[in-house]
């Protein structure tokens, strides 16, 4: 019997730029993190399957709109899963391979081993090593560019809205910039029966852009789970519903300048500008969330920030919010000692991850 192939995926927390992220060419910032998704292809006889003790136990979450009811399918990583099949199996069509049937372990080292969601990001990482082990399997030859790109047209299928950063963090590891494409016009050209193959290679991707960032030499990395899972897909679509009432050009202009700034302190090796730019990026959020009347910052979140600055540290909460992670960056001589006895009393778990390597050259 054949090898099997094995790809591992990093998981990723966002640093800064989130829901800006989700307007094309508005830029936001990303780590990786040293957890990961495994799957394990093996060729298969008359059908392919699909196996993971960790999705299988996850809950099927559902939500009002109006009258009717929406079910998250952010929490069914077995859609994104077929999604990528799919667009795999078409771009295997394309080039005249021969089809085979395959069977996919998934092992998601990204919750706990309860099951629970901590929020790094399971149906990107998903996502991406699906796609590099049927690349693996067929002998695409697929670029980590190419990887992401297929990866996001299998995720706009599932969530049309998603901005594709946690992709590119999962693609490429380490800390990232990412601004996203215009993913509508991408999904069009898909849905019009556009070649896959020709997609990857098209201007449509415009502005999509990604670079590696330079990583923090002298500040801690660190995050608090709050204990509370929370939904991407329809934070996002509260923030949109409630950004009516609010100038949302002007948070994007903000957002962008933000970003902007962290990036070049990251560069720059300029640790107080980006603590400085972490800061601001945490009231940005706040003020968004006020303003969209929707609780991206909660209670749980505010804590684990308040304390983290109190001790002389930035901390922001990282992603849609509502619940899942904060991230930390500290200097050298913040109390974090003092901080995460705090974060014990108050229930809020220390993850003890790092930033994984960057993997796969420049993208
Ligand atoms: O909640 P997370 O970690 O999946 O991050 C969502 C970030 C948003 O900018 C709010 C949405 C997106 O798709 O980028």
């Amino acid at each position: 019997m054949t090898a099997p192939i094995v790809v591992r995926s990093p998981g990723k927390l966002f640093i800064a730029g989130e829901y800006a992220v989700v307007t094309p060419g508005e830029p936001a910032v990303l780590v990786a993190v040293d957890r990961y998704l495994t799957v394990r292809l093996t060729p298969s006889a008359h059908s392919g399957s699909i196996h993971s003790p960790e999705f299988g136990r996850t809950p099927l979450v559902w939500g009002r709109t109006g009258d009717g009811l929406t079910i998250d399918t952010e929490h069914h990583p077995y859609e994104y899963v077929l999604a990528a099949i799919t667009l795999a199996e078409r771009l295997r069509s394309e080039r005249g391979l021969t089809a085979h049937y395959y069977d996919l372990h998934i092992d998601s080292g990204l919750d706990d081993a309860s099951g629970r969601k901590f929020g790094l990001g399971s149906s990107a990482a998903v996502t991406i090593a699906t796609i590099r082990a049927i690349d693996e399997f067929y002998g695409f030859g697929l670029s980590r560019r190419d990887a992401y790109r297929l990866a996001l047209l299998a995720t706009v299928q599932v969530a049309p809205q998603a901005s594709g950063g946690d992709l590119a963090a999962s693609a490429f590891g380490g800390w990232i910039s990412y601004r996203s494409p215009d993913r509508r016009v991408l999904r069009q050209s898909l849905d019009e029966g556009a070649s896959v193959a020709e997609l990857l290679a098209s201007p449509g991707w415009e502005p999509m852009d990604i670079a590696r960032l330079t990583p923090p030499a002298s500040l801690r990395f660190l995050v608090g789970w709050t204990g509370r899972p929370a939904s991407t897909a329809r934070l996002v679509d509260a923030v949109r519903d409630g950004s009516g009432a609010m100038d949302y050009p002007a948070f994007l202009l903000d957002s962008r300048a933000c970003v902007t700034d962290l990036a070049r302190a990251l560069d720059e090796g300029d640790d107080s500008a980006t603590l400085d730019a972490v800061r601001r990026a945490r009231r940005l959020l706040r003020r968004l969330g006020r303003s969209a009347g929707v609780a991206i910052e909660t209670d749980a979140l505010a804590a684990l920030c308040d304390t983290a600055e109190s001790a002389g540290a930035a901390a922001k909460s990282s992603g849609a919010g509502g619940g899942d992670c904060g991230i930390v960056l500290a200097p050298e001589d913040a109390d974090i000692a003092g901080m995460l006895r705090d974060w014990e009393e108050r229930d809020i778990r220390h993850l003890t991850l790092s930033v994984s390597p960057a993997e796969g050259g420049a993208p």
